[in-house]
């Protein structure tokens, strides 16, 4: 199998990378992901912000700004999708976790991409990449809520082993690391 930061390619032919934001190689500050993530969130249709956040919200607050960027490579990672550019950091998706209080073997975790790079294997591979991080770090499972009308994010749980519960409005999502 291919590292899992190897060079990609979206269907256009621009080649993107799968990095853990903590990595020294991504070359970002933590000011420089803000400012990235707010670029990104600009890009989500109203659709997609709904998926992910469950809100229309037209951008993202600082509080959730402080919150989406606060990692420490265990317990909480994100993994991002950029294209390189010397000039800035141009993120097209982005999945983290967040490891449960009362169950350390288990994470909660999220993706999303931005909706001109969806349908393209993004997702797929920032999953693959983070369930390696969350088996490096002892996280046994990752969970997480889906609309059930999300059906590419459901889909994609499925082709990546999951299994599914309803849980009321949204549907329990379970993966083995
Ligand atoms: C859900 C999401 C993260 C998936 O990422 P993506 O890059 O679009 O997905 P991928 O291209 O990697 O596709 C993965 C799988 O999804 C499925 N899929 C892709 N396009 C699909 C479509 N149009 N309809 C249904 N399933 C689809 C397929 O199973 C695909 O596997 P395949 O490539 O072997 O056919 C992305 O669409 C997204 O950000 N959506 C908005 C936010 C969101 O819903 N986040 C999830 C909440 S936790």
């Amino acid at each position: 199998m291919a590292p899992s930061n190897c060079t990609r390619y979206l269907d256009d032919g621009t080649p993107y990378r799968v990095y853990d934001c903590t990595e020294p190689g991504l070359h970002v500050n933590r000011e420089q992901w803000k400012q990235a993530m707010l670029e990104a969130f600009a890009l989500l249709s109203p659709q997609s912000r709904w998926q992910r956040f469950a809100s229309g919200s037209a951008s993202l607050t600082e509080a959730q700004l402080d919150y989406l960027t606060d990692v420490d490579g265990s317990s909480r990672v994100a993994c991002c999708a950029v294209i390189p550019d010397r000039r800035k950091v141009r993120g097209i998706g982005i999945a983290r976790y967040v490891r449960l209080d009362n169950d350390p073997d288990c994470a909660e975790f999220a993706v999303t991409v931005i909706d001109r790079c969806q349908g393209q294997g993004v997702g797929r591979a920032l999953m693959r990449h983070l369930i390696g991080e969350a088996r490096r770090n002892g996280i046994k499972t990752l969970v997480g809520n889906v609309l059930p009308s999300n059906t590419r994010m459901l889909a994609l749980c499925r082709a990546l082993g999951a299994t599914t519960s309803r849980d009321g409005d949204f549907i329990r999502v379970s993966l083995m690391c």
